[in-house]
C-alpha cells in the first residue's frame, strides 16, 4: 500500500480524493499497489464528510510518519505550502502539486532538491488544468527546441470572453458566474489581470528554456478593460478576443507576454470556448502541435494531480525494484566471495 497526505482539502483537495475513490481499483492495478489517503490536511474541520476522521491540523504529522511517500499539496499560496513541500522533499517524500504560485516562484529550487534526493517533485496541474502538457514537454516533445508555446491558459477569463462575444454579457456578471462553478481563483483578480495565465506561461517557458523565468520580468496585462462595447467592435470585425499568454524564442533569445488579442477564425485558439484551455507548440523539427481540454475546475484539475500520484508512486515502485536488485546482487557477490 502507498500512502499519501493531501495537504488542503478545498475544491482540488476533495477533487483528489473523490478520484482515488472512483478510480482506485484501476489505479492499483497500473501501479501494482493500492493507494492509501492516510492524512487530509487542513485548517478545518469537516464534520459532515466521512473524510473527517483523515482529518489533521498539523503538519508535524505527515513529516514525522515513515509510512508516507507521497505528498500532495493542494492548498494553494506561496506560504506555508512552500515550507511543507521543501521539509517533504527534503524528508524524501515525493512531492505532487497543482500549485502554480508556487512552481513558478520556487519550483527550480524544489525540483533540484527532488534531483538531490532521487524523488519526484511533480506538478503537471499547475498548468492547463486536466491537459496534459508539463509531462510532454519533458518527454514527447524532448527532441525539439521548443519555438513558440501559445496558449489559452485562464478557463476563468476564457469563460467570461466566450459569454461575452457569443451572449453580449457583461463583466460582473460572467466573473460571478465563473466563481460559482469553481473555476476562478480565491482571490479573482489573479484571473482578470491575467496574473494566473502569467505564472503559467512563466512555469512552460522556464521549461522549454532550462532557465528560471520569472512571472514579474513577463508584460502581463489582463481582461479588466474589456467592455460589451469591445467585444462588439471585434466581432463586427469578424474576429473574438482571447486572453492569450506567449512564449517564443528567436536567436536563443526568449519572450513572453500575457494580452488580449483579436483573433481570425482561421487561427488555432479562436474556436477554443468556455472553461476550456488550449496550448498550441512548436517545436523545430516536430512542426506545430496542440493540446486541448478542460483547463479549470475541481476534476479536470485532480485528474491532473492523480496522475502525477501514479507516476510517482510508479517511479517508487522502480526504485524499490531497483534497490531490491541491488540487495541481491551484492549478497550474491558476497557468497560467491566466500566460495
Ligand atoms: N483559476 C484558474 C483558471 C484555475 O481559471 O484557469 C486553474 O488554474
Amino acid at each position: 500500500m502507498i500512502n499519501i497526505a493531501v495537504m488542503g482539502y478545498g475544491t482540488v483537495g476533495s477533487g483528489v480524493v473523490e478520484v482515488i475513490d472512483t478510480n482506485g481499483e484501476r489505479i492499483a492495478q497500473r501501479i501494482g499497489d493500492a493507494l492509501n489517503v492516510k492524512y487530509v490536511l487542513d485548517i478545518r474541520d469537516f464534520p459532515e464528510d466521512p473524510i473527517q476522521e483523515k482529518v489533521i491540523h498539523d503538519f508535524e504529522t505527515i513529516i514525522s510518519d515513515d509510512e508516507i511517500q507521497i505528498v500532495v499539496e493542494v492548498m494553494g499560496g506561496i506560504e506555508p505550502a512552500y515550507t511543507f513541500v521543501k521539509r517533504s522533499l527534503l524528508a524524501g517524500k515525493c512531492v505532487v502539486t497543482s500549485n502554480k504560485a508556487l512552481v513558478a516562484k520556487h519550483g527550480a529550487e524544489l525540483l533540484s532538491i527532488a534531483k538531490e534526493k532521487n524523488i519526484n517533485f511533480l506538478f503537471e496541474a499547475s498548468v492547463g488544468g486536466g491537459i496534459p502538457i508539463i509531462r510532454p514537454l519533458n518527454s514527447s516533445l524532448t527532441a525539439d527546441e521548443i519555438e513558440e508555446i501559445t496558449g489559452i491558459l485562464n478557463g476563468t477569463t476564457n469563460y467570461m470572453l466566450t459569454k461575452m462575444f457569443y451572449e453580449g454579457a457583461d463583466y460582473a456578471s460572467v466573473l460571478k458566474e465563473a466563481q460559482d462553478n469553481g473555476y476562478a481563483e480565491r482571490n479573482p483578480e489573479a484571473d482578470v489581470e491575467g496574473y494566473d495565465a502569467c505564472r503559467k506561461i512563466a512555469i512552460l517557458s522556464s521549461l522549454i528554456s532550462g532557465q528560471q523565468v520569472d512571472f514579474e520580468d513577463i508584460y502581463c496585462e489582463g481582461i479588466t478593460q474589456i467592455t460589451v462595447e469591445d467585444m462588439r467592435y471585434a466581432k463586427a470585425m469578424g474576429t473574438t478576443i482571447k486572453l492569450l499568454a506567449s512564449s517564443k524564442t528567436h536567436a536563443g533569445r526568449l519572450g513572453a507576454m500575457v494580452a488580449p488579442c483579436m483573433l481570425y477564425p482561421d487561427h488555432p485558439l479562436y474556436n477554443v470556448n468556455g472553461v476550456f484551455n488550449a496550448i498550441f507548440v512548436h517545436g523545430n523539427v516536430l512542426g506545430d502541435a496542440m493540446f486541448y481540454g478542460s483547463g479549470a475546475g475541481k476534476l479536470p484539475t485532480a485528474s491532473a494531480v492523480v496522475s502525477d500520484v501514479v507516476e510517482a508512486a510508479k517511479n517508487l515502485n522502480r526504485n524499490v525494484m531497483t534497490m531490491w536488485k541491488e540487495e541481491k546482487l551484492r549478497l550474491e557477490d558476497k557468497s560467491s566471495m566466500k566460495r
